[in-house]
């Protein structure tokens, strides 16, 4: 360990000060500022665990260049301004790498983006209106390589190190499928050529290596680029050869001919270098690159990348903007950190420490306990978060969180926000376990948690605050989608004693609400027509909102499709529900019981009379599933998140080919795909055997869909 327990957590308390400083008073305060950084880095490039995000970290450089700016006289030569950051270890031997291996500029917004125009234009000597184009790309996420070819094979590759040295990684490296071992740059008059690159994992590769890690009982890798950069490091090739990384080349840093350097006068650009590298089986971003005319189409770009961004196959955290013209680049220069034709354009962060201030534990509609952490705002992804929920008691003791705790929190995509995990070297002692309560926040009664099931739950039928939650359930999108009766105005008329079942929901007096305060009469009359359009439901949605434990919408579908009048599901028996696909004997007995219950039909009996309709529909009716498909006779489930499109739009697509959709693992389930982040549900196929894993591509594969 370079750094004690100790000084690690004054570093990090020094990093929260320099967060929010906006200039550097003292020589003093300014060293220290360096030597935050550099911990950082030592965090990020050698152990691959970092403690902040790159966006702090940009925020914390930016600090120290501008501090550097206005008090010259303090410079050092070993400021991290004035070299790369290191991720040299002592395991391999270093080598000189032929130019030096630089950083990239950071930009986050369009404003940097334009003045980096102005900068390059004026270093160029070109006007405003003069062509200058830009070669514009992914910047992705993974491990910095550098890589030497002579006569036409591949001698030596090398990681980053500290940017004059990297480590000798050869053997690794050549294990890279997509880096070819032989080249005919020779055809070129090119006798030596160092390309520079990054080792990355795709985004399924490293879900399947997580899965089995996961079914292993390793310790799970956090992100695409640890897994990478871990590996490039291997002691054994074999390893890295297992993990199947691939090389994304994207500059060309030195060429030499037969009569010594010819660069850059083999290629006047760097996209027709690109092209050339594309010919000769290098794996170029070549489909996803852009050579842009002006820097408004640069900006689109960019624009379409923040978009595109979580479909792609490889984990990226921006897009790279690069002088076109090799002679430009050669105007522009370099600093000792980054040359100044490039610069990174990074997409806003999606990961930020903060720190947990508390839990609350809230009721859901079936009277699940949810434990959420309250934490100190932080911006994700344009996104102020102080909300978090930790799911289930098993999610706190796994990642051994505790009040008082740094914690790394990520929003990624439409993906809610989740803790990823504590900072446990941060922990100065004070830190609270969290205690989950032993009875309902609502009404007091002992929680219960059942076999087989994450959460802990109060069994009280009356209990108040369940009674609420499934009121907001009931009016949901997902249910009964009474539109613009949302969870506040549900929480006012329960607050003024109007609700004490779902059935006053349907008779609800429309005067006194038009005299609330912020409603009025027009208000009001569209709440009474979403009241009453929502009458006329099919029964699916109506047994979907009556919130019974194990009955969600797919369950909920089938009953329903096969029953004429609702309140007759009164004389089934839990054999009859569990004739029915999908239903369990746990969902079947909740059934039962639910119909049992003399106060439940009761209720339904006041919802009909209200006018609630009670029987089935045309909607109710099964849909038919498409024959001849390749998947007629399957059932199917789908867990995870789809990269290529939507969970009901892939369901749609496998019923269209036959398949039944299913709502859960049991054995008459054929076959899962798995997408991202996949959980139980696959773990429970796997344990079953009798079911066909499908990643998503193979899926798209069979339904021809490529
Ligand atoms: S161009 C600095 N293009 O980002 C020399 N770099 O943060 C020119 N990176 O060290 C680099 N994708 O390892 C370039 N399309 C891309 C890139 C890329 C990822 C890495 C590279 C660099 C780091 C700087």
């Amino acid at each position: 360990m370079r750094y004690t327990p100790d000084q690690t957590r004054d570093l990090n308390r020094l990093t929260g000060h320099f967060l929010e400083a906006a200039d550097i008073q003292s020589q003093p305060s300014l060293e220290q500022l360096r030597e935050v950084l550099r911990f950082h880095e030592w965090r990020y490039y050698v152990l691959d665990d970092p403690l902040i995000s790159d966006f702090e970290y940009d925020r914390i450089y930016k600090l120290l260049e501008r501090s550097e700016q206005v008090h010259p006289e303090w410079a050092s030569e070993d400021s991290p301004t004035r070299r790369v950051s290191s991720d040299l270890t002592e395991s391999f031997a270093t080598v000189d790498h032929l130019n030096p291996m630089l950083s990239l500029e950071n930009s986050y917004d369009l404003a940097d983006l334009e003045a980096f125009d102005l900068r390059v234009r004026k270093l160029c000597g070109l006007g405003a209106e003069e062509a200058l184009e830009y070669f514009a790309e992914p910047k992705f996420d993974g491990g910095s390589i550098a890589v030497i070819y002579e006569h036409d094979r591949l001698v030596r590759a090398a990681t980053r190190g500290d940017g004059a040295r990297g480590e000798e990684i050869t053997a690794n490296a050549r294990t890279i499928r997509s880096l070819p071992l032989r080249v005919a740059f020779s055809t070129l008059g090119i006798s030596r050529v160092e390309l520079r690159g990054e080792a990355v994992l795709s985004k399924q590769r490293f879900q399947a290596i997580n899965l089995q890690r996961e079914t292993d009982g390793l310790p799970l890798f956090a992100n695409p680029r640890n897994a990478a950069t871990g590996v490039l490091r291997a002691k054994d090739p074999a390893e890295t050869a297992s993990r199947n990384l691939d090389a994304f080349i994207f500059q060309v840093s030195y060429a030499e001919g037969q009569n010594g350097r010819i660069l850059p006068d083999a290629f006047p650009t760097h996209a027709a270098w690109m092209e050339q590298l594309d010919a000769f089986g290098f794996k170029v971003a070549i489909a996803d690159r852009k050579v842009c005319k002006t820097i408004a189409e640069v900006e689109r770009y960019v624009g379409e990348w923040t978009g595109r961004r979580d479909a792609y196959a490889y984990d990226i955290d921006g897009v790279v903007i690069k002088v076109n013209e090799l002679s430009m680049q050669l105007r522009c220069g370099s600093t000792a950190h980054h040359p100044r034709w490039a610069v990174a354009h990074k997409f806003q962060a999606r990961q930020a420490s903060s720190s947990l201030l508390d839990v609350e534990f809230q009721i859901g509609k079936i009277g699940s306990i949810t434990p959420v952490a309250k934490i100190a705002p932080v911006q994700l992804a344009g996104v102020t978060v102080s909300s978090v929920s930790l799911h289930n008691e098993d999610f706190i003791s796994q990642r051994d969180l505790r009040i008082g705790d740094q914690v790394l929190v990520e929003r990624a995509g439409d993906v809610i926000p989740y803790i990823v995990k504590a900072f446990p070297e941060l922990r100065k002692g004070l830190e609270k376990p969290i205690v989950f309560p032993s009875r309902c926040p609502a009404c007091s009664t002992p929680l219960v948690r059942e076999e087989d099931e994450a959460a802990w739950r109060c069994p009280n039928d009356r209990c108040e605050g369940k009674r609420l939650q499934c009121m907001i359930h009931h009016a949901s999108k997902d249910a009964m989608d009474i539109d613009g009766l949302g969870r506040s105005l549900i929480e006012r008329f329960y607050d003024l004693g109007w609700l004490t079942d779902l059935s006053d929901l349907y008779s609800l007096d429309y005067e006194d609400i038009s005299e609330l305060e912020g409603m009025g009469k027009k208000s009001a009359e569209n709440l009474r027509k979403s009241v009453e359009k929502a009458k006329e439901n099919p029964i699916y949605r109506l047994l979907h909102g009556l919130c019974i434990h194990h009955v969600g919408k797919k369950i909920a579908q089938r009953i329903a499709a096969q029953v004429q009048y609702l309140p007759d599901l009164a004389d089934w028996d839990a054999e009859r529900f569990m004739a029915i696909d999908d239903v369990g004997p746990v969902a079947a007995g909740n059934l039962v019981r639910f119909f049992a219950n003399p106060q439940n039909l009761q209720m339904l009996r006041r919802m009909e009379a209200l006018g609630v309709n009670m029987r089935a529909t045309e909607a109710d009716q099964p849909q038919v599933s498409g024959s001849g498909g390749i998947f007629e006779g399957k059932t199917i489930l789908f867990t995870g998140t789809l990269e290529r499109m939507g969970r009901d739009e892939a369901e749609r697509l496998a019923e269209k080919l036959g398949a039944r959709v299913l709502a859960a693992v049991s054995s008459k389930l054929n076959i899962l795909v798995v997408g991202r982040d996949a959980g139980s549900k696959l773990a429970k196929a796997q344990k079953l055997g009798t079911v066909e894993i499908l990643d998503e591509q193979a899926f798209f594969d069979r339904t021809g869909n490529e």
